[in-house]
């Protein structure tokens, strides 16, 4: 029930692994929130939207919601960008309308993973693929906004949706062997922590861009090893190129994040993507 004297923090994805766990940190916390997925609003649909600004009071807009499919966004580049750039303006014409705060998620990919030194806030960004320059440009709409939030995260799951964790565990019910990039390394990062610290930022107001993962850095490769160790499942996983693997999006090879400036800030610093990964697997009752 919507009552029209409150103002709620409205988060869009909420049916997606971030959004979702997001809305539930915020209810645990005794905030006043509204989660949306596409079916309650279609954020591509400009009159929409307009119209659900004006409905509704919001303290703070959560933007979770996106096209997430990096290498689909090769070949459903408009609908990438409809989404993801197109969508993002329409959230933030109603954040700047009525002066809402606004916290937008971007990704480690906007980055081209030149060197091997994690990657700062300020750092020239380099976009490789689609989906990664719709994000950018998301980056730069929210901008346009006096407070928001920029926060990239890298290589996300949570329990609900799809990803990486779920891929190799239900690949390991046929596959005894399995090739995974080696080349690639970052930080794996668990939606129940990033929920946590996204909540404490949004409530301290130190607005600004962000990075925030899980502590720690390693290879896709090294990662399906440890979720295949930690679940006693036999799979030998195969060190493989990011050119061998071949995939239809590029993805950077250094997708280290320096969280430097989330810690002088004052946040927590996050667990470990070992810790993390062991929470999550309890969590969907795999260990
Ligand atoms: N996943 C990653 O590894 C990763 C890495 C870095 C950054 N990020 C960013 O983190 C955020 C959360 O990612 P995630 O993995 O939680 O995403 P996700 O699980 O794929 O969920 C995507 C969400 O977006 C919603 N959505 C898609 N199209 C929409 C539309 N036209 N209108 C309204 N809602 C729409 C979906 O709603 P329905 O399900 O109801 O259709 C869903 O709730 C995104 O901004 C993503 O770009 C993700």
């Amino acid at each position: 029930m919507i009552d029209n004297n409150i103002k709620y923090i409205l988060v869009t994805g909420a049916t997606g692994q971030l959004g979702f766990d997001i809305v539930s940190e915020l209810i645990k916390r005794g905030h006043h929130v509204m989660g949306v997925g596409s079916a309650d609003l279609d954020i591509t649909d400009d009159e929409a939207v307009f119209n659900f600004f004006n409905a509704f009071k919001f303290s703070h807009v959560i933007h979770t919601a996106a096209y997430t499919k990096v290498d689909k966004a090769e070949e459903e580049k408009d609908l990438n960008y409809e989404i993801n750039v197109h969508g993002t303006e329409n959230i933030v014409s109603g954040c700047y309308k009525y002066g809402i705060p606004m916290t937008y998620f971007s990704t480690d990919y906007v980055f081209g993973g030149e060197g091997d030194k994690p990657f700062k806030e300020d750092d020239p960004i380099n976009p490789l693929c689609e989906y990664a320059n719709a994000k950018y440009q998301g980056e730069e709409l929210v901008k346009k906004l006096k407070d928001y939030f920029i926060i990239r995260i890298s290589w996300v799951y949570g329990k609900n949706g799809k990803n990486f964790v779920k891929t190799m565990l239900e690949l390991s019910k046929t596959k005894t062997e399995l090739k995974i990039v080696a080349d690639q390394i970052g930080s794996p990062s668990y939606t129940i922590d990033i929920a946590k610290e996204t909540v404490d930022m949004i409530e301290s107001k130190k607005y600004g861009i962000y990075h925030m993962t899980n502590e720690g850095f390693v290879s896709w490769a090294d990662f399906a090893r440890e979720i295949f160790r930690k679940t006693g499942k036999k799979v030998n996983v195969i060190d493989t190129t990011t050119e061998d693997y071949g995939a239809l999006a590029l993805r950077p090879k250094n997708s280290r994040l320096d969280k430097t400036k989330l810690y002088n800030a004052g946040f927590d610093r996050m667990p470990t993507w070992n810790d993390a990964l062991d929470r999550y697997l309890k969590e969907i009752g795999e260990i």
